[in-house]
């Protein structure tokens, strides 16, 4: 188990023995004090836990650290690749091992050629980064170690440039680390400001990222399978799970936020995806209104509710985009009277005062100023 103590008031994402929870930015996460505060307070019980919109897997990550079983679904490829690697555990050696045997024996057939590409990596950092990506693809058997590659390469893909390249944590031009920016827009921004891709060496720039991951070698209690694609909404993709959930941890999408397959459009293409935006992004709650909305998020509990033990609790931090002019509060009652259960609020509070670090809302791109957030707390009755 990973101990956790700390100085007071510093986030716990920002702590190095968390580092495997940061291995890649994904746009509103929630910080990790929510998942541990209430899995803390459940561990007698011993609970199954599950995350039905698990993004990167911060509830899998503290229950990986609590000793507990846990299971995700992300219907985001992106989500899923990050989510599986917070439950992988393998020696810390092994996953640049196997990188550097993949970019050893790989010709890529496939290197992107646009602008974006041309401008985005300097070219033998593009052509390593295509080696270890087509060998990803067609690994046949999935390890904890190429878990564990596959993520930290998704975390070095886009970032910041370095002031100094000795200390490069990301393989591109200039970019933002929570999500990737639309083409077109890059390429003229990296234009007007003279900036170039720097020439890195992708093992060297995955080594330090993989040497900070402290967690990697205490002995996961999860198997990575434990963390699926797809549609929380559908009952059948609930087959997988051979256990009995008592416990919820989750956040689904704020109502009005449609965008998480769009802005990860680069690390899709690194899982397989097409080298440019991809607008049909799979499948996601409908938001054409607030009792659509509502209707599927419903259908997400009724699952959840019918695969359950016999007690259920649900954590559920939801919020809406500052844009959206609607109740929270009243999506998220609506959306448990369409599961057709019946449900005890035990607890509401705002998501603002509830955490130290920063808010899903700060995450995302708008002004996040007007947005709210609640920590509902119900227990099916
Ligand atoms: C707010 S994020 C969850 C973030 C997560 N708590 C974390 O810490 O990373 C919501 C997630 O729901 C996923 N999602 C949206 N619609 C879904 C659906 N129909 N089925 C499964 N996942 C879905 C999105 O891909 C996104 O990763």
């Amino acid at each position: 188990m990973i101990n956790n103590t700390r100085p007071r008031n510093v986030a716990l994402a920002y702590s190095k023995e968390n580092a495997l929870n940061a291995i890649c930015p994904y746009f509103t996460m929630f910080p990790l004090e929510y998942p541990l505060r209430v899995l803390k307070k459940h561990k007698k019980d011993n609970p199954v836990v599950l995350d039905p919109f698990c993004g990167r897997g911060t509830t899998l990550f503290a229950a990986r650290n609590l000793g507990m079983n846990a299971w995700g679904i992300d219907s985001s490829p992106v989500a899923v690749a990050i989510a599986k690697a917070k439950l992988a555990s393998c020696d810390i050696d092994d996953p640049i091992a196997l990188a550097e045997a993949l970019i050893a024996s790989t010709d890529p057939i496939d290197i992107p050629k646009s602008p974006f590409f041309k401008h985005a990596y300097h070219p033998q950092t593009l052509r390593d980064l295509c080696k270890l990506r087509e060998a990803l693809l067609v690994l046949p058997k999935g390890s904890d170690a190429s878990v564990i590659l596959r993520a930290a390469a998704l975390g070095c893909l886009h970032g910041p440039l370095p002031k100094d390249l000795a200390n490069a944590g990301y393989f591109s031009n200039q970019m933002p680390r929570t999500y990737a920016s639309k083409p077109d827009y890059a390429v003229r921004y990296w234009k007007e400001k003279g900036l170039k891709a720097p020439k890195l060496d992708v093992i060297t720039v995955l080594r330090r990222k993989i040497a900070r991951l402290t967690g990697l070698s205490f002995t996961s209690p999860n198997s990575i399978l434990q963390v699926f694609q797809g549609d929380s909404q559908e009952a059948d993709t609930y087959d997988a799970i051979n256990a009995k959930p008592s416990l919820v941890i989750t956040s689904p999408p704020y109502y009005g936020m449609r965008t998480y397959v769009q802005d990860q459009w680069l690390r899709n293409w690194f899982l397989g995806g097409p080298s440019e935006i991809d607008y049909t992004a799979g499948p996601q709650l409908n938001h054409g209104g607030k009792d659509v909305f509502a209707k599927s998020l419903g259908s997400v509990w009724r699952n959840t509710s019918s695969i359950s033990s016999d007690r259920l609790e649900m954590y559920v931090r939801f919020g809406i985009i500052p844009s959206a002019a609607v109740n929270v509060k009243e999506i998220f009652k609506n959306s448990l009277e369409e599961s057709g259960n019946k449900w005890r609020l035990v607890s509401v509070r705002a998501a603002a005062s509830a955490d130290a670090g920063k808010r899903q809302a700060d995450q995302m791109k708008t002004d996040s100023a007007a947005a709210v957030e609640f920590d509902f707390h119900v227990e099916r009755i």
